[in-house]
């Protein structure tokens, strides 16, 4: 007989988990090239258990926790987080880095969320992005991506989305609701997006892809670039041409939400507030991607993320959300 692992005075909440959801970042560090793997500076080295995003049932809160720090978590809530060590039937994690489920929200739903608070942050508090804007989302088939546009729209933007291919495009705009454009290597597509705002541009452009210079030629006059990821560049920097930074007066800010979070937790917090709102409201919610089940499971979908096949995001269900029976 197997017995539960317990919870330590270091990460003092063990959470059984139900549902666990891979993003870019775990094929990062499953091939070792994530920036927390960097030998010198990073913090994550093997061997580590794999996986970031997860909801599940808090199974054990240490008693030795400290004080302040346990969120009022008790035995048996639904929690939902990021933390590394996801995939695993059970994670021992640090109160802070979980919240309840949102009342009328599933755990599958809220795992699926877990890592996206970042969407909320970028869109509403450093974008500010406003009500009749346009917002160009790259990347947004995406984990981030597609909660970036259900953001902007939330806020009253409007939303234009790149996609990779015409069979993800077609499945955004029919369930995101979204305005599509297929990105092209000969980069038509930019002329596709001027085309889509009057030969004007876009007012603010959210990067999760690594494209600032198409960025620059997307934009209006006094536009902004929020730089959030280099999902396509494997690794390799773009060099900015900043002449066209100038003609157009635009401004390009780089947002790092777990860094930002530490250097400011009161507006962590505030961020948090709004993002849970607005799932609580319904505004915000997941894009669920195909059908996946079990740690066997985990292989696969993470094959299915890297091959670029997944739009939205793909929850792996783990165990059952509700409490065994005991017999
Ligand atoms: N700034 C922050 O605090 C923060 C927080 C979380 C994540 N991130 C970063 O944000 C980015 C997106 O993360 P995510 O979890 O949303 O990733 P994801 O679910 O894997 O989505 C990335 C999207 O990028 C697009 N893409 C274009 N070229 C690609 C390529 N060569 N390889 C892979 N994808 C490509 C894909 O859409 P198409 O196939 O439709 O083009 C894909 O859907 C990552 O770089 C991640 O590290 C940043």
């Amino acid at each position: 007989m197997t017995s539960k692992p317990s919870a330590s005075v270091h990460a003092p909440i063990l959470v059984r988990v139900t549902h666990c959801s891979p993003q870019h970042a775990d094929i990062l560090h499953a091939q070792g090239t994530h920036q927390n793997n960097n030998e010198k500076r990073g913090w994550c080295h093997p061997p580590f258990t794999l996986g970031y995003d997860f909801a599940g049932i808090v199974a054990d809160v240490c008693p030795g926790a400290v004080e302040g720090d346990d969120h009022g978590l008790k035995k048996g809530d639904r929690v939902f987080g990021a933390s590394i060590g996801a995939f695993a039937e059970f994670t021992s994690v640090k109160a802070a880095t979980v919240r309840k489920v949102p009342r009328g929200v599933s755990s599958e739903a809220a795992c699926a969320m877990a890592g996206q608070a970042v969407s909320y942050a970028a869109v509403v508090h450093v974008a500010r992005v406003r009500k009749g804007e346009t917002a160009l989302i790259s990347g947004a088939s995406g984990g981030l991506g597609s909660a970036c546009c259900a953001v902007a729209k939330a806020v009253g933007a409007r939303v234009v989305a790149l996609a990779g291919d015409e069979r993800k495009a077609e499945a955004m705009r029919r369930d995101m609701g979204v305005d599509v454009v297929v990105m092209d290597e000969e980069r038509h597509w930019i002329d596709e997006v001027k085309r889509l705002t009057d030969g004007k541009g876009v007012d603010v452009v959210l990067d999760n892809t690594g494209m600032v210079n198409p960025a620059i030629q997307s934009l209006a006059y006094g536009g902004r670039i929020i730089v959030l990821g280099f999902a396509a560049r494997k690794g390799k920097m773009e060099a900015v041409k900043m002449n066209r930074l100038l003609l157009k007066s635009a401004t390009v800010t780089g947002y790092r939400f777990g860094e930002s979070g530490r250097q400011s937790p009161e507006k962590l917090e505030e961020i948090w507030k709004g993002y849970l709102g607005m799932m609580e409201s319904g505004e915000l919610k997941p894009i669920l991607y195909g059908s996946y089940k079990g740690l066997e499971d985990i292989g696969r979908a993470l094959g299915d993320l890297e091959a670029r096949k997944v739009y939205g995001k793909i929850v792996v269900k783990i165990s059952d959300d509700e409490e065994k029976p005991k017999l």
